[in-house]
């Protein structure tokens, strides 16, 4: 539930000045090694070949890429609400307004308590941000236990999803989002409750609970770009994170692939050289949650972006059926 408030116009905290007294420079972090292109002695003629082959090669992907995420070309104007959508079902349309009603009493509460306070804005909601999909995770494994259905790429999905809202805490604590109890006790507090809210609406309706998730992470999607857009100059000059390099430079990146489940694995690989490529990296990434909580609400439409079979909800009802 990332960033369920607006960005304000308020000056970057003094903790983030590029050498804040008691936070470690993150230049001396050990970065790995960019890969090299190797050297090899061709003659000139078959070396201008292969190297023009491999600037197509590479255009080719950065194309697929930037065509498989067209959330990015929000960044210029991002929704602000989800729209109701044109189903004639009653229920949904029900489910849709109750959950756009309910995601913008939210935001008011939070602009309310952290109108010029970003930083700690943005801690507690990290906080709660994994909830969802830890919710989501108990109640499928619950069903698995009782023989009721297998969603395992579902659980993979939304384990690497609440592992990316995780590190987008890490990063928020290294700001000094967390300095104040008032904050670590609201954050926590906030997220056992709406855990148990959380699984309740899941049980009741799987798509209700994804279409306030895709609520909740397009607001934090706008958030972010707005807060981009209002501190960019400042964050430029401000070094990144040591959370925020290791996470998206340094670590096996594995997880951070498994829930882009709209992209191939390894076609985004982002770049962290300010604090302003970070909060880029987490707007994307809340876009991509956006995504996959809109793609979740139509039934056996997920699969993990690592998985080869050609598995559907239908095979895997078949398969617990013939167990039977
Ligand atoms: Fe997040
Ligand atoms: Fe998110």
């Amino acid at each position: 539930m990332a960033g369920v408030a607006s960005a304000s116009a308020s000056p970057i905290p003094a903790a983030l000045s590029p050498n804040p007294a008691g936070r470690s420079p993150p230049f001396s972090l050990p970065v790995a090694p960019r890969a090299r292109r190797p050297v090899v002695l061709v003659s000139g003629r078959r070396r201008f070949r292969a190297e023009a082959t491999q600037r197509e090669k590479v255009r080719q992907q950065e194309t697929v890429a930037e065509e498989s995420f067209p959330v990015r070309e929000a960044a210029e104007g991002p929704p602000e609400a989800v729209a109701l959508t044109d189903d004639d079902d009653w229920v949904v349309r029900l489910e849709q307004s109750f959950n756009i009603f309910l995601t913008d009493f939210i935001i008011a509460i939070l602009d309310l308590l952290y109108r010029d306070r970003d930083y700690a804005r943005f801690f507690v909601l990290e906080t709660i941000a994994r909830v969802p999909y830890f919710a989501f995770i108990s109640v499928l494994h619950l069903y698995e236990t009782f023989g009721w259905s297998r969603k395992a790429d579902y659980i993979k999905v939304h384990f690497a999803e609440s592992m990316n809202e995780f590190h987008h805490l890490l990063i928020m604590e290294e700001l000094g989002g967390n300095s104040e109890w008032i904050d670590r006790f609201l954050a926590r507090f906030s997220a056992v409750f709406y855990y148990f809210i959380a699984v309740g609406m899941y049980m009741l309706s799987p798509r209700m609970a994804y279409h306030f998730s895709e609520c909740v992470e397009r607001h934090a999607y706008s958030t972010y770009d707005k807060f981009l857009k209002v501190n960019g100059d400042q964050l430029l000059k401000l070094p990144a994170p040591e959370a925020a390099i290791n996470y998206y430079m340094n670590e096996d990146l594995y997880l951070f692939d498994e829930f882009q489940t709209s992209r191939a694995p390894s076609s985004r690989r982002p770049k962290v050289d300010n604090l302003y490529d970070v909060f880029v990296n987490i707007r994307d990434d809340e876009a991509e949650h956006c995504k996959t909580m809109a793609a979740c609400q139509t039934p056996g439409s997920i699969r993990s972006p690592h998985s080869t079979e050609s598995r559907t909800e239908t095979d895997v009802k078949k398969s617990l059926a013939n167990e039977d």
